[in-house]
């Protein structure tokens, strides 16, 4: 049997019993594409679908850096097209630097599509399965988002310890595809190109927003210093940040353009509009310029 039609099964059996779907695979397996299938089809059924991205790397939904939930309204044909509802803010783009909140992110952009009412959640992950890292992450997505589906993209036997934790269980019911034919490898010059991509589109619609420091809550997993003031000011140019508002909810992610201790004031480049509104910046771990160039 080819791989369409595998899939097209696939999706058959989630639309019959729709629910949490994790998508896994190395990368360029094509999970975006079946992510993108999935969608497609719960809709189809007139199922309410969410889509979870948590590719911080090659994002569809949100910025690089995020993991993005988004409910498309109608048949898409890229995971592109689907627009951010709401954002996890990690900060960088892999999920090595921070795995904690890699997984915490995701988890709380499923669960909160759940709780919204979505019957269909596709959840896109980065292509990291092997090894240590990509073994405990996957188990510890499992863990926390509790997917009643988990399709697997196989190559070869790169997905086998992560198969043999789930080996006996009930639930997640676990469908094991072949990888798209049609898939085109990326090389790592053309993944960033194309994160470079997404981040200038993010930052299209940007403008400068002065924040007051002093006021604000700092969320801070890399620097060594939680003092802030003993860290100098040239050090937050071209920081990546998440935007909270005042129950920690990501508003948006933008970059620091520059922080004045003098005269109180953090300017980010954003397309978050409204000062008032943000309580709180969670510091990221990567620079990214006004131009959405990866810097330093
Ligand atoms: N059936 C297909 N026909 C044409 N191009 C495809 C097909 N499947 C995947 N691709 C392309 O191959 C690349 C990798 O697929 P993608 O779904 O993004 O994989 P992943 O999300 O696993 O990295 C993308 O550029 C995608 O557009
Ligand atoms: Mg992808």
């Amino acid at each position: 049997m080819n791989w369409a039609r595998e899939w097209s099964r696939a999706c058959a059996r989630v639309v019959a019993a729709p629910g949490v779907a994790l998508l896994v695979g190395a990368p360029d397996t094509g999970k975006s594409t079946l992510a993108t299938w999935l969608v497609n089809a719960c809709l189809q059924a007139g199922h309410r679908v969410a889509v979870v991205d948590a590719d911080v790397g090659q994002s569809d939904v949100g910025p690089p850096g995020t993991v993005g939930l988004g409910y498309p309204a109608g048949p898409i044909d890229r995971l592109d097209q689907v627009q951010a509802a709401a954002m996890a803010f990690v900060g960088a783009t892999s999920p090595a630097r921070h795995p904690a909140r890699h997984v915490v992110a995701t988890a709380s952009m499923v669960w909160q599509a759940r709780r919204e009412g979505a019957a269909a959640v596709v959840v896109d992950t980065t292509g990291t399965v092997s090894g240590r890292l990509g073994q405990m992450l996957k188990e510890l997505k499992i863990a926390a988002t509790c997917p009643e589906w988990v399709l697997v993209l196989e190559r070869g036997d790169e997905l086998a310890p992560i198969l043999r934790g789930l080996r006996g269980r009930a639930e997640p019911k676990v469908l094991r595809l072949p990888p798209s034919g049609g898939a085109r490898e990326r090389s790592r010059e053309e993944r960033r190109a194309n994160r470079e991509r997404l981040l200038a589109r993010y930052l299209e619609a940007a403008s400068p927003l002065d924040l007051p420091l002093t006021g604000l809550g700092l969320v801070n997993s890399f620097w060594e210093s939680d003092l802030y003031e003993e860290v100098p000011e040239s050090e937050w140019q071209h920081l990546w940040v998440g935007l909270a508002g005042a129950r920690g909810e990501v508003l948006a992610a933008g970059t620091v353009l520059e922080a004045h201790y003098g005269e109180d004031r953090l300017r980010i480049l954003t397309p978050w509009k409204e000062g008032a509104a943000v309580k709180g910046i969670i510091l990221g771990d990567m620079r990214v310029t006004p131009e959405g160039r990866e810097a330093g």
